[in-house]
């Protein structure tokens, strides 16, 4: 059983700011642990803190390369374009084509403290800046065109999600390759 009910669109913590994370302590290793299986069992390929109700600036996530957590995350350079079926686990059941950018120069740290910066391209990039945005509350709704945006809001009146803090069934076929 997954460790972490997983917030829904419609549920305000998903619409705030998180906090910096100060202390890389004990607790956050197991929030990370505990989120890591939340987000296996789901099945999705990544899933930030503000997704289990947690401001803190931090995700998780794993691409086939193992288990990773990123902390306090950011994101200093970007280049080119790219288009990507884009899901989220807190929008379960809808994806949409959005563009962003194809290549990212990501800093940040590890769970042990440890500062880390790499280049992220397509996937990867795609990921940690749809992670990055659930930091700031935000949701890939707000990427979406006004088509899209119209689609969007039908299908979630059809799943009853976007109106309350109901929570919704996990949804089926759903996941492939899309990111939470
Ligand atoms: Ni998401």
């Amino acid at each position: 059983m997954s460790p972490y009910g997983i917030r829904m669109v419609g549920d305000p913590v998903l619409r705030q700011v998180a906090h910096e994370v100060t202390d890389i302590d004990e607790r956050l290793v197991k929030l990370a642990r505990d989120m890591l299986q939340t987000m296996y069992d789901a099945p999705g390929v990544g899933l930030a803190a503000p997704q289990v109700g947690v401001q803190k600036r931090f995700f998780v996530y794993d691409l086939g390369e193992g288990p990773s957590t990123l902390i306090n995350p950011a994101v200093s350079e970007s280049r080119g374009e790219w288009t990507f079926d884009e899901g989220c686990l807190s929008i379960p059941g809808v994806s949409f084509e959005i563009v962003r950018p194809k290549e990212i120069f990501v800093t940040g740290r590890d769970l042990d403290g440890n500062e880390v910066s790499f280049e992220a391209d397509e996937l990867l990039a795609r990921l940690v800046q749809h992670e990055l945005d659930h930091l700031d509350g935000v949701l890939l709704l707000e990427h979406l065109d006004e088509e899209q945006r119209d689609d969007a809001k039908r299908l979630l009146r059809e799943m009853k999600l976007g109106s309350g803090t109901e929570r919704a069934p996990a949804a089926e076929g759903a996941a492939g390759l899309s990111l939470p």
